[in-house]
């Protein structure tokens, strides 16, 4: 979430990712330009600082520059079931510090999202095609509605390494191997500022929702952390042995 959560990963990442002995990081980035999209620069910045994927969301087409960067990214993806006019793709695979090949998946829940497909429609194609590629498939459900989460990866056990949901910026306390060895987390939770309403300045986001009068918003500063989820799995079979949400307080 925008400049204060781009700055903690910068600055703590690299050790995050020595004393936790990870070998991939995937981020989900649509937050980070102001609040909103993300920039060629942006993205850039966040994979020199340690992240091996970028997942994308609802603002993914915010900043219209990223328009032709996501055309010839291999490592930004943005929601698969977005229209199939928009540019970039909703999957990709990357290779993890330790030589293993990891496939990363992005979808759009419904609710309040407006995908052009559901992603129950285009889901089981997506895995099959990232399974074909490696047994390690991790899928980014960016999605408002609790139960659409649950319920995808509920379909996915077994067949996918982890299921992790974004988009809330508030990180659930429900992390949870499902029965078959697929790792989720309904929300992964915000890297940015917690002093603020999910990440915008608290006085503003209020006085908009007071008033219902246009505001512009601007990103918080205060209490900084950088949260996620941990996952450990087998690079053979794919299965996930555990996983467990994230939290470091940054400033
Ligand atoms: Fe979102």
């Amino acid at each position: 979430m925008g400049s204060p959560g781009r700055s903690a990963l910068e600055a703590r990442l690299p050790t995050i990712r020595a004393e936790l002995g990870i070998d991939a990081v995937v981020a989900n980035g649509e937050n980070v330009a102001d609040g909103v999209g993300i920039t060629p620069r942006l993205a850039d910045r966040l994979l020199a600082a340690g992240v091996d994927a970028i997942t994308l969301g609802n603002h993914a087409f915010r900043r219209s520059e990223i328009a032709v960067y996501l055309e010839s990214s291999e490592r930004v993806v943005r929601p698969a079931n977005t229209s199939t006019l928009t540019p970039g793709r909703g999957s990709t695979v990357v290779t993890a510090a330790n030589g293993a090949r990891l496939a990363v998946v992005n979808v759009l829940g419904s609710l309040f999202l407006h995908p052009a497909t559901s992603m129950f429609e285009i889901v089981d194609e997506l895995v099959e095609e990232a399974t074909a590629a490696t047994p390690l498939v991790v899928v980014d459900v960016h999605a408002e509605a609790t139960s659409e989460k649950a319920a995808l990866a509920r379909w996915l056990d077994g067949r996918v390494t982890a299921v992790v949901g974004t988009h809330t910026h508030v990180q659930t306390s429900d992390a949870r191997m499902l029965g078959k060895g697929t790792a989720f987390i309904t929300d992964a939770g915000m890297t940015g500022p917690h002093e603020s309403v999910i990440g915008v300045e608290a006085d503003l986001a209020i006085r908009r929702m007071r008033t219902g009068m246009p505001v512009r918003f601007a990103t918080a500063q205060g209490d900084v952390r950088i949260e996620g989820a941990v996952i450990d799995c087998d690079e053979v079979s794919g299965k996930a042995t555990s996983i467990e949400a994230f939290r470091v307080f940054v400033s």
